[in-house]
């Protein structure tokens, strides 16, 4: 089974989707890119499309995500990605919910018109000769589940997979997935499906595949605080238990996470972003709640870095200290 990393707008940077490469993901997306930014000629690109467009050297399979609405602009723009030599998919974005996308009908928005969903899938897939991957929802509401109509048509147009999200625009990211509706698209199409919007935790995965008859899951919030659940699935899949992920190995991924970060944007800006994922990677963990007050004072990477080697060690200490009470029991008496 295949575990894909979902696109996160403002969330699933290079540096983050590395981390989920080394721990086994099979593929990631980019934040999605707005396609008109895209096919604006520019000789020099803004700093923000630069970094949206980054890939690092521990990345594996790579899609870059694609919004917007009006068929030759998405063409345009997958053209251009695809001459960057630097992608291994162009993925179309028909799934996000949020209201400056849908104002513009992008994203969710497209659901509501299939017939031009058709026609930036056939757009797209002629002007580009990498794999076209589609992401969408159900459909716009229950009442107008239209996936099914839409990924048949991808698969028409010539695209390669589809990555489902089993929700409507209306549920937006909360309520139970519609499995029903989900296996309608399996039955509509031939094309490697992706099952998105279940996994919390790692015994979810094959669950959730089978339950929809996928052949992989796609996997976005539950990898934010757990990276790791990559290489848990994989765990799982070879009979194993999911590992016990301690201080030492959390705090190693967040810093290589922050050096990457750092090396992306300003360190700054980088810094403070990486607070929330301290938060997530270490949560639950003993004296985490001291070290999250510290590292939201927390501005260079070297502070951010110096914080956290605190908090190992002191971990360490406190565990030289703690003497086990068997440990005092069975000890041999001093006689001397
Ligand atoms: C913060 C955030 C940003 C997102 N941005 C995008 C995006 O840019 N493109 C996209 O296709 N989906 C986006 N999504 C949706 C996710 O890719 C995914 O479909 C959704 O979160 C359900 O999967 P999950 O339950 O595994 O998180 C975003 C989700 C979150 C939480």
């Amino acid at each position: 089974m295949r575990c894909l990393l979902a696109s996160m707008d403002g969330m699933s940077s290079a540096a983050f989707r590395s981390l989920c490469f080394e721990y086994g993901a099979d593929g990631a997306t980019t934040e999605m890119i707005g396609a008109a930014g895209v096919a604006r000629a520019k000789r020099r690109r803004a700093p923000v499309m630069e970094a949206l467009l980054t890939r690092r050297p521990e990345e594996g399979e790579l899609a870059a995500q694609l919004l917007g609405s009006d068929p030759e602009i998405l063409a345009r723009a997958a053209a251009r990605l695809e001459a960057l030599n630097r992608f291994d998919l162009i993925e179309i974005n028909m799934g996000c919910p949020a209201r400056v996308a849908i104002r513009s009908g992008n994203g969710a928005a497209l659901l509501r018109e299939p017939e031009k969903c058709g026609a930036i899938l056939r757009a797209v897939c002629g002007a580009v000769s990498l794999p076209v991957r589609l992401k969408l929802r159900l459909g716009w509401d229950d009442a107008h589940i239209t996936a099914p109509e839409i990924a048949r048509m991808a698969e028409d147009a010539g695209a390669r997979a589809v990555i489902l999200h089993g929700r409507t625009k209306l549920q937006m990211y909360s309520g139970e997935v519609n499995l029903e509706a989900m296996r309608r698209v399996r039955e509509a199409v031939s094309i490697p499906l992706y099952a998105n919007g279940a996994v919390v935790r790692a015994g979810d995965a094959a669950r959730f595949a089978r339950a929809v008859g996928a052949d992989g899951v796609c996997i976005g919030r539950a990898a934010l605080k757990s990276p790791w659940i990559f290489d848990d699935i994989r765990r799982l899949e070879r009979g194993e238990k999911v590992a016990q992920r301690d201080a030492a190995e959390r705090v190693g991924a967040l810093l290589r996470f922050a050096e990457r970060l750092c090396a992306q944007k300003p360190e700054r800006f980088a810094i403070q972003e990486m607070r929330k994922y301290s938060q997530w990677f270490l949560e639950g963990l003993t004296g985490a709640d001291a070290l999250f007050e510290r590292v939201k004072a927390a501005q260079t990477l070297d502070e951010y870095r110096g914080l956290h080697e605190c908090f190992l060690n002191g971990l360490a200490r406190a565990n030289d200290l703690y003497v086990h009470p068997e440990r005092v029991h069975s000890a041999p008496l001093d006689t001397r």
